[in-house]
């Protein structure tokens, strides 16, 4: 489903409101019970309504997001316009520079691309160091994960103990379908990124995304080249 397509029916508002209303309800039980709290914000579409949410109601919630160095510009452009709808600024974590330059070397500037192996090395080098450097001190983190987005996320709860990193972890939108997301950004005018448009429903790096066919799932574009049961980048690994 791109954007442009959906239909705001009635019962979809009236389903979207309920749910915002428990997702703001639950937000606010973060901020309150599990401070500090931080969100982490992929500037995905589901991630947008989060980011609506904690900053229209000034919610005590830090919002971070991953820069990886090979985001598609499209993302960038998307930051740039959050920092100035919200007059807000987005706090960054990159990669270790030195990570970066050895994996280069060694691998290859798409090494990624080689292997399984290589490619899970890749996002921990880009995603993983840095996430936990985002997590340090913290007592929760939010995702803006849902059960309907992949086969490993089937069984997605919305409070659970995220043991690799010792903290509290919270789905607050697991259980949302991807037309109610697409109805809390459009009636609320919330700004998402340009890709979403062009049958990119999961965006991620550049290199590791790609537009899909009507009907394929919503992340065949992630990592297209792997089987379903490896799409997952080390983010949000259990154990
Ligand atoms: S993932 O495989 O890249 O982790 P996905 O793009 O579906 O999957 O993101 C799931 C959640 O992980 C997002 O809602 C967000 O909370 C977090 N996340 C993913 N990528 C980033 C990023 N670059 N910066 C911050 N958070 C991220
Ligand atoms: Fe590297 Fe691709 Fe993972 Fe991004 S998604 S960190 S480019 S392997």
């Amino acid at each position: 489903m791109t954007p442009n397509l959906l239909r705001i029916t009635p019962e979809l508002s009236t389903s979207v409101a309920t749910k915002t209303g428990e997702v703001l309800q639950l937000l606010a039980r973060i901020a309150r019970d599990f401070a500090p709290a931080t969100f982490a914000n992929s500037l995905g579409a589901e991630d947008m309504v989060l980011t609506d949410l904690i900053l229209k109601h000034k919610l005590p919630i830090q919002i971070f997001s991953l820069d990886t160095g090979r985001l598609p510009p499209e993302t960038y452009d998307l930051m740039g316009a959050v920092e100035k709808h919200y007059k807000t600024q987005l706090t960054v974590f990159f990669p270790r520079a030195d990570d970066v330059e050895l994996y280069v070397r060694n691998q290859g500037i798409n090494g990624f691309y080689d292997s399984v192996t290589l490619r899970k090395a890749c996002c921990a080098i880009r995603k993983v160091e840095p996430l936990k450097r985002a997590l340090a001190g913290k007592r929760a983190w939010i995702t803006g994960m849902r059960a309907e987005q992949a086969a490993t996320r089937g069984n997605l709860a919305v409070q659970e103990y995220d043991e690799g990193n010792g903290l509290e972890k919270f789905n607050p939108l697991a259980s949302w379908s991807e037309k109610e997301v697409w109805t809390y950004i459009k009636e609320n005018n919330v700004p998402y990124n340009a890709l979403h448009d062009k049958f990119y429903p999961s965006i991620g790096c550049a290199p590791c995304t790609r537009a899909i066919s009507p009907g394929e799932d919503v992340r065949a574009g992630r990592w297209w080249w792997e089987n379903p049961e490896s799409k997952e980048c080390g983010l949000h690994v259990k154990g």
